[in-house]
């Protein structure tokens, strides 16, 4: 390998790495536009990239039909103990995955070029930010990377000779031999695919797959997986939430940090216009909180990536106005459709479907065919500066103080519009107890409900009964600083199965009333889920809701929530005696309080 770098340990891992998979040739990234410019004219040359006539400096990249998604069943949490992962996480141990996957990685990157992404996930040089260092033989990973986090030489220059950086290595597993022709999008079939993360170690080997979380690693791996478990160490928080900034008309400042499982509408939430008069929202992240308290004891919050990588489908100006404004250019887009005069689509674009495209599988389509033309998982990378919505103070290195955190999920019948934890160990319960109908954001069935603590499920390095430990001590630190604990469902719907709730710029109502509550402005009805909004204090003004839809939104169904216990008492039966006890009394209380 004809590559040095000052950093000893970043030196010789990349020799181990250059000698393990033997690429054709090594790159160093520098992060500039040049560089990007010139991967994508090699991806329009070989096919891979489609220019979008349409959209300036935005290309199309259709991926293999069976690299459409994370995979949580190939996810790997490789503790030295099965039980330091969990009962949520798979696990294999570390000696055993290393072994099986440097059979994999042996010269898996013949006939490629080896690339070396030196990355910050938040400012570079911020205290709060982490280097990561991603391998990858991939170009495609390399121009996401440069949007979804910060690619930059200085990287390298503050990791000096001896800096600490996360290490993460990815091949798309598709070595080409002498003279063989690429396919647009290189993978290996999902039996041997392999996201593996060793908390131990702070290392992250991803094998097979090109696609979002499972190759970015900065994002899913770094930012959340192996953050959480360096955050139980060092007393800090990785979370899946969105950031907000919310104003009210006098000016006064909320931030508010929500966790909402995949493809739920947290980039929505994030990016939201109030539709009530006076109010502001400013987006500060739309999936990862990095928090951390400050000298005043309040929980402060950074956003760690530098871009989105959003769900299109069901993104329209209608539902998210400042996520299309912020398409409109330098933006890469992943199994959207080719629309006929050079533009993507996606279902819910548009009210009218386009009477012809091309699908996220090359083939042509028209509203006659079967299937989607989009991938129900499609999606947008673009730079967070570009969205309008965008906070100035979103690169703030010491981050924004956080007054609420909000859980959800989508459930279509039982929880209700919202409610407030009665204290902080109940707003615990409610984010351990969080369940939510699946997604296509994961492979696997979409819309049964599972339970989704925190939303972070998919994501938590290390054992869910102790990071819901680490909610309790965290909460036990911040005191009367802890954020006010909100749960809310946008998702209710109607007996003949319409929305109850109108959702997006409308969710500003719920968010004011949250905010009025912490004011001290309204008051809140006790039930045996939590605190309710009394009639009349949800602001819906100029809103055109029927006083039924409402009374149905709010409602709670004793004999359902009932019917939720032994679900609650399984899901909590699989922690063993890693539940805290805490949790224990909270289902208790829980169970009295229903009668
Ligand atoms: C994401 C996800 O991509 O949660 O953010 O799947
Ligand atoms: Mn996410």
């Amino acid at each position: 390998m004809n590559l040095t770098v000052k950093n000893e340990k970043l030196n010789k891992w990349l020799k181990e790495v250059a000698d393990l998979c033997q690429p054709e040739d090594v790159y160093l990234c520098n992060g500039s536009r040049e560089e990007y410019d010139l991967l994508i004219e090699n991806m329009l040359k070989s096919g891979s990239a489609v220019p979008l006539r349409k959209r300036p400096d935005s290309f199309l990249f259709r991926s293999d039909p069976s690299d459409v998604a994370r995979v949580e069943d190939r996810t790997y949490i490789s503790a030295s103990s099965k039980e330091d992962a969990g009962p949520t996480n798979n696990w294999i141990d570390p000696g055993e995955l290393k072994k099986t996957m440097l059979d994999f990685y042996k010269g898996c990157m013949k006939g490629r070029t080896m690339y070396v992404i030196p990355f910050s996930m938040g400012p570079v040089g911020s205290p709060i930010s982490k280097i990561g260092i991603e391998v990858t033989d991939s170009p495609n990973v390399v121009i996401n990377m440069h949007i979804m986090t910060r690619v930059s030489s200085r990287v390298l220059e503050l990791l000096s000779t001896d800096g600490e950086f996360i290490p993460c290595l990815h091949s798309v597993g598709a070595p080409l031999s002498e003279g063989q022709k690429d396919v647009p999008w290189p993978c290996a079939p999902i039996e041997n695919k392999y996201i593996s993360h060793f908390p131990e170690e702070n290392l992250i080997w991803s094998y097979g797959s090109g696609y979002g979380g499972n190759a970015l690693l900065g994002k899913k791996c770094l930012a959340l997986r192996i953050a959480s478990a360096m955050a139980k160490r060092e007393g800090w928080m990785a979370e899946h939430m969105l950031i907000l900034r919310l104003t009210n008309p006098e000016g006064k400042q909320y931030h508010i940090a929500a966790a909402f499982p995949s493809a739920c509408g947290k980039t929505n939430l994030a990016m939201m216009q109030p539709s009530i008069p006076g109010w502001k929202c400013e987006c500060i992240g739309d999936d990862i909180a990095w928090m951390k308290t400050g000298p005043d004891g309040r929980l402060y919050a950074i956003n760690p990536e530098a871009g989105f990588f959003g769900v299109a489908p069901g993104t329209s100006y209608d539902t998210n106005p400042m996520a299309m404004d912020t398409l409109k250019e330098n933006v890469l887009f992943t199994n959207c459709a080719l629309t006929d005069d050079g533009d993507v689509w996606w279902e819910g674009m548009t009210d009218e479907e386009p009477s012809h495209v091309i699908d996220w599988k090359g083939r042509d389509w028209t509203p006659d065919s079967t299937g989607d033309a989009a991938h129900p998982n499609a999606r947008f990378t673009a730079p967070a500066s570009q969205c309008p919505a965008t906070c100035k103070d979103w690169e703030k290195p010491e981050g924004v103080p956080i007054d609420i955190f909000i859980f959800g999920g989508r459930r279509s019948a039982v929880a209700p519009l919202v409610y407030e934890a009665y204290n902080r160990d109940h707003g615990v319960f409610l984010g351990a107890t969080a369940a939510s109908e699946t997604t296509a954001a994961n492979i696997g069935a979409v819309g049964n409900l599972r339970r989704d603590p925190f939303a972070m499920k998919p994501f938590c390095g290390y054992n869910m009964g102790d990071y819901f430990q680490h909610w309790f001590d965290m909460g036990d630190r911040l005191g009367d600083k802890t954020p006010r604990i909100f749960y809310v469902n946008w998702f209710r719907k109607s007996g003949d199965g319409k929305f109850l709730w109108p959702g997006f710029s409308d969710n500003s109502r719920v968010l004011k009333w949250m905010c009025e509550r912490i004011d001290g402005k309204v008051g809140a009805k006790q039930t045996p889920i939590g605190l309710l909004p009394n009639e009349g204090d949800i602001d819906l003004s100029g809103l055109d809701i029927s006083p039924d839809d409402m009374k149905e939104l709010l409602s709670i169904d004793i004999d359902a929530w009932k019917a939720e216990i032994p679900d609650i008492e399984q899901h909590f039966s699989i922690f063993g005696d890693r539940l805290p006890e805490r949790l224990k009394r909270q289902l208790r209380e829980f169970v009295k309080r229903l009668g």
